[in-house]
């Protein structure tokens, strides 16, 4: 039987992947974390505590559980934070990452691990994958070097590099869509940027393509976004829209209003034709990925 092990099982994809895989009789999973316990019933999903930034443990669990495919879904995602921690940043976006592909390495396991648009300066998006990286801050250069890791390591692996990482989770870190929903839900205002674009993801095409590039075997560096480039102002008012509250809450400002802590890629965006070909999936666009969140916050209500 094929062996799945899931690293950061309790952040925003990687609670994605265990639901998406644990169902599936032809894998066993095994989903790991940094916190001692896992965020859904551990009689249903195996769990075990697992610090990737720590050599020994992740070579000891690997060597035992012999995985077929490391999911990475760890990292210190908070841009800003990344920016003044520089340390814990570099340990865990870059060591951990070490770690993991010397472990696989030795059990001869594939590597699929997760990047970003930040990579890239922003200048001329949207981005093929061959373009030229140029990160602008911390959280870039950790992820650019953390790719070069895993592209020296001699590992069966994919790269996948997305942006704007959107939907729902027990206890995440709340991401921009239901930073913006908690905001408009309560009747405040909002000031978003209309100058930074990008292609917001629905966490579920995020894990799915992870899943087919697993399946299929492919190698190489992938990007997988949703399907349109819109700015932040332009999602956020999908947001309203779709989820029936008031627009005139959201108020169109510029980068520079923000004086936001790490530099952002302004004109940003990635490319996704070649995912959409290679495995077959047409990811969805911002505003549908906000009707399958909207389902999901209503299921989750009535249960
Ligand atoms: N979110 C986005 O918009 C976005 C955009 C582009 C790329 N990405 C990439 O997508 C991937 C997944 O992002 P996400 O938003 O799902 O992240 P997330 O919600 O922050 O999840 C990361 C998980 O990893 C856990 N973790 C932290 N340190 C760990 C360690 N030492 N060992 C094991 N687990 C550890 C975190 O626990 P704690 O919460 O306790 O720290 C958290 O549960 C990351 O590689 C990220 O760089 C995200």
């Amino acid at each position: 039987m094929k062996r799945i092990l899931i690293c950061g099982s309790n952040g925003l994809l990687g609670q994605r992947l265990s639901l998406l895989l644990s169902t599936r009789t032809e894998y066993e999973v095994l989903n790991t974390s940094i916190e001692r316990t896992f965020v859904f019933d551990d009689k249903l999903f195996d769990y075990t505590q697992l610090d990737i930034t720590s050599r020994s443990d992740v070579k000891s669990l690997i060597s035992s559980f012999q995985p077929t495919v490391i999911f990475n879904a760890a990292a210190a995602t908070n841009v800003d934070w990344c920016e003044t921690h520089r340390e814990e940043t570099w340990k865990l976006n870059v060591v951990a990452v070490e770690n993991l592909a010397e472990a696989a390495r030795r059990v001869n396991a594939k590597l699929i691990h997760v990047s970003t648009d930040y990579i890239f300066d922003g200048k001329a998006g949207p981005y093929t994958e061959t373009a030229q990286p140029n990160p602008l801050g911390y959280y870039g250069k950790s992820k650019l070097a953390s790719e070069n890791v895993v592209l020296s390591a001699n590992i069966n692996y994919a790269i996948v590099r997305t942006m704007v990482l959107f939907g729902y989770g027990i206890n995440v870190k709340p991401n921009f869509a239901l930073w913006v929903l908690q905001n408009l839900r309560q009747g405040n205002r909002i000031r978003v940027v209309d100058d930074q674009q990008g292609n917001a993801t629905y966490v579920g095409d995020l894990a799915i393509a992870m899943i087919k590039l697993f399946e299929l075997d492919k190698v190489g560096v992938y990007n997988v976004a949703g399907r349109d480039i819109l700015s932040r102002y332009d999602f956020a008012v999908q947001i309203a829209e779709v989820f029936g509250f008031d627009p005139s809450l959201i108020q169109r400002i510029k980068s520079s209003e923000l004086q936001q802590t790490a530099p952002r890629p302004m004109k940003s965006g990635l490319i996704v034709e070649k995912a959409e070909r290679e495995l077959g999936i047409r990811f969805h666009t911002a505003r549908e990925g906000l009707l399958k969140l909207k389902q999901e916050l209503e299921d989750c209500q009535k249960n």
